[in-house]
Parts: structure tokens; sequence; C-alpha cells
């Protein structure tokens, strides 16, 4: 496994600040080195400020936007307008400030009538557009990632089938505890990514952050997100102090 980097702000607007501050270092460090960056967003209420602080000066002038490609970690099987749809999440609070080229976003395509198919299309997506990393998989420069405080993320669920899928890199399946359908990024994928950095904050989701960042493997199992871990890559937790308040040793 890779390096491991935790940092804690005190409140949920400095955490934002401060994932916003590293998503525009990767994205600038990347583009300087390869020339492009290809990154993976994801949805739900807590990444909102942090796509804000990135769209907003200073961090919107220190971006490459045109040499960014985005793509999504997981998605909701509703329309794009749907107020529950992540892609119209990240076009609300960034697409719609920045200057990426329309061609080099790519939404998941998951409010159409064959999910499976659908899924495997965007999966070949990613297979043609994102390039190789040290194995044969792609690998995206970032994967950012939230966590439910069962301990989800992406839409890989407890006790669902996408958390023991070992061949393909997106599938569609249906979550019970949610009544939904949902598209997501398999382990695979997401442990074949240079960094994948989870922006967390809230109480609700300490019990959940504790055991992620525990060493009892036991523990650990209950929670999906513990079993992000790339390969070679970065892992990097950006928390505030009160997702972090039950965290042991507490990180710095
Ligand atoms: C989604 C996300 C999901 C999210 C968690 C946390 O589509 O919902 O990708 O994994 O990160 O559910 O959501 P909150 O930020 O709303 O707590």
């Amino acid at each position: 496994m890779g390096p491991v980097e935790i940092h804690v702000e005190a409140a949920p607007e400095t955490a934002a600040h401060r994932a916003a501050g590293r998503v525009a270092e990767i994205i600038a460090a990347r583009v300087a080195e390869a020339g492009q960056c290809y990154i993976a967003l994801c949805g739900g209420t807590t990444p909102a400020e942090l796509y804000r602080c990135l769209a907003a000066p200073p961090l919107a002038e220190s971006v490459p936007w045109q040499k960014l490609h985005i793509f999504f970690g997981d998605e909701r099987d509703v329309p794009q307008d749907h107020v529950e749809n992540n892609y119209r999440l990240v076009t609300k609070t960034l697409l719609d400030h920045v200057p990426v080229p329309l061609g080099q976003v790519h939404p998941m395509p998951a409010d159409c009538r064959d999910l499976a198919a659908a899924a495997e299309q965007y999966e070949n997506l990613i297979r043609r557009l994102v390039p190789a990393g040290g194995g044969e998989l792609p690998a995206f420069d970032l994967i950012h990632l939230g966590m439910g405080r069962e301990g989800h993320t992406a839409s890989l669920f407890p006790d669902t089938p996408a958390l023991t899928e070992r061949e393909r890199l997106v599938i569609a399946q249906f979550v019970p505890v949610i009544g939904r359908n949902r598209m997501t990024f398999t382990y695979p994928l997401i442990n074949a990514a240079r960094n994948v950095m989870f922006f967390i904050t809230g109480g609700d989701k300490a019990c959940a952050v504790a055991a992620v960042l525990s060493d009892d493997d036991e523990r650990k199992a209950r929670y999906p997100a513990a079993r992000v871990r790339p390969a070679e890559g970065r892992l990097i937790f950006v928390l505030d102090s009160a997702a972090a308040a039950e965290a042991r040793p507490r990180p710095a």
C-alpha cells in the first residue's frame, strides 16, 4: 500500500478549503508532469463546499482546467436535472464556473433503462481514455470519495455484490438499504489510482472514521471504505475535528 496522509481541520469550512487546496495541488503537479490530468468526483452533500472553493479565487486561477478530464465515481439512477444527481451538483458548484472543455467531462449514465449495459459502456470509456498506470488498469490521478455514517463510499454499500467484484471496473447494482439502483466504481479501479482522497466531515461519521483508521481488521471489515487501499497510490484523508473525534491515536 502507498503512503497515507491525514489532515484534520477545526471546522467543515476550513476542511473544505484544505481538501480543495489538495485537489488543486494534485492536478497542477500531474499536468506539469504528464500534460493532462484524469480525476473522478463524488456526490452527496459534503463536497459542495469543496467544489465551490475550487471554483473561486485563488484556487480557480491555479488549476489548468483545459488539461483536466472529469469522471464520476458513482451516480444515482435519476436524470441529470434531478436535485439528487451528482453530475448536477458538480455542474452547479464547479463546472458552471470554470473552463473545463465540455468534451472532457463524462457524466455517468445512471438513469437509463439498461443500467448494466450503461455501466459497461462507461467502463469501456474509462479503459479507452484514462491511461494505465504501473499495472494494466486505468490509473486515475485522483479519485475523490466521501463516506456514509455506516462506512459506504462511492456506491459500495455494506452487504452488496459490488464489494466482491474483482474483474469489472464499473457496475450497476440495486442497493436494498436505500431501495435504489446505483452505478459505481469498484475496488479494482479505485485502488489502481495514483491518489485517493476522502473528504469527510461531521460527528455522525466519527465512529466509522475511527474504524477505518484503526489497525483492527475485524472492526474495519464492516466498513466498505476500509477496503480503499491504493496499491501504490497515496491515500489522503481530509477531516474536520468532529469526524476525527474518535480516531485513536488522534491524527495530528
Ligand atoms: C453519493 C456519494 C456517496 C457519498 C456518501 C456521503 O453519490 O452519495 O458518492 O458515497 O459520498 O453518501 O454522503 P454525504 O456527503 O451526503 O454525507
